[in-house]
């Protein structure tokens, strides 16, 4: 297979050092510990069943109506106005934000995501005793504002939280499943700290991941007439009648529709939202990776975007063939 593996570092006796760069403290994104991500996952798996999801449906289908609103209005003036869809489809889904109310970045949440992501991962990349030292390098603005941007992206999330908590009402939301866990190992409430870093770190992994996929759909379907039309007919013969101003179609139909979902999985295909290599340590004993030995406890990622990108990670299906989604 001719997938890139970069073998990283040695997990050092620094390695402790790391843990300044969790926000608050590690959740279930980033924790190395198996034992700490069983305990969590325990917890945090029945917010994501999917009985739950659907009863999220109604949260986001109110953010849905927004973001077409704002879309139509757009569209319905010289036919000439630039819509930066990006910063529409930040945040739409979730926890709102008001972004699509103000119909602005009003927290500055995007830039502090997308200055942190990258500093935290180029930090990756320096000897460890380097890193906690990076946010004085003030020779080179993008280290201190980078790690500046974690601390403003703790403080959004931390108000955020306080907001929920405070409003006291009965939402299911992911948040509402956190207030209500118990400890597996305990049997208490979750710690207040525990519930904001978990609640910090949906805020990235889910508004970052869903709004570049909806700006890469459209992006490409953008450029595709073929693609478009096949999409519209699908949409025509699954909804007949349907499609005007404030309707939003609900999720179980349009999860049955193979040409959508194809759409949205190619995108995902072409441009993962996460695209560069997601970090695994190998396990006591070593491990043989594409037929080379590597020690024990060593950092090894593959690129997203190069597996993807493998036509050997894939089986090619003819439309109507058993594993083909059309
Ligand atoms: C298009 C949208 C999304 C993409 C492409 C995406 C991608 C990913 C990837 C690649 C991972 C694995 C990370 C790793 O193994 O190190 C992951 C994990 C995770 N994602 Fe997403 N994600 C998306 C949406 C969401 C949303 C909306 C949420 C809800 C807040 C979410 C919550 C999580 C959680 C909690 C994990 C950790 C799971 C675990 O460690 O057991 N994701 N996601």
């Amino acid at each position: 297979m001719s997938v890139f593996v970069s073998f990283g570092e040695r997990i050092s006796p620094y390695a402790f050092l790391a843990v300044i760069f969790v926000l608050v403290e590690p959740v279930l994104f980033n924790t190395r510990d198996t034992r700490v991500h069983q305990r969590k996952k325990k917890y945090l798996s029945p917010a994501f069943s999917a009985k739950n999801l659907n009863d999220y449906e109604p949260h986001m289908s109110a953010q849905v109506t927004k973001l077409m609103t704002c879309i139509t209005r757009h569209a319905q003036g010289n036919g000439e106005a630039r819509i930066d869809f990006n910063e529409y489809c930040d945040y739409a889904f979730g926890k709102p934000f008001g972004f699509l109310d103000k119909e602005e970045n009003h927290l500055n949440l995007i830039t502090t995501i997308d200055a942190r992501g990258e500093v935290l991962n180029a930090i990756g990349h320096l000897p460890g005793l380097l890193r906690p030292v990076m946010k004085y390098f003030y020779l080179d603005p993008f280290w201190p504002k980078g790690l500046q941007a974690t601390s403003n992206l703790a403080s959004i999330g931390k108000n955020a939280y306080y907001q929920r908590r405070d409003q006291q009402d009965s939402r299911k939301d992911l948040l509402s499943f956190l207030f209500n866990a118990k400890d597996p190992d305990t049997g208490s409430p979750l710690s207040e700290t525990e519930i904001i870093a978990e609640s910090i770190s949906f805020i990235v992994g889910g508004s970052d991941t869903t709004s570049s996929t909806m700006t890469n759909v459209v992006d490409i379907v953008s450029r595709l007439p073929e693609i478009q039309k096949q999409l519209a007919d699908e949409l025509d013969k699954a909804f007949p009648g349907r499609m005007s101003a404030g309707w939003i179609a609900e999720f179980q139909p349009v999860n049955q529709l193979p040409v959508l979902n194809a759409v949205v999985r190619e995108t995902m295909r072409l441009k993962p939202t996460s695209s560069t290599g997601l970090e695994r340590v190998t396990p006591p004993g070593g491990k043989v990776i594409a037929g080379i030995f590597i020690p024990e406890g060593t950092l090894v990622s593959v690129p997203t975007l190069n597996i993807h990108h493998d036509e050997t990670a894939f089986t090619v299906c003819e439309p109507g063939q058993s594993g083909s989604p059309i």
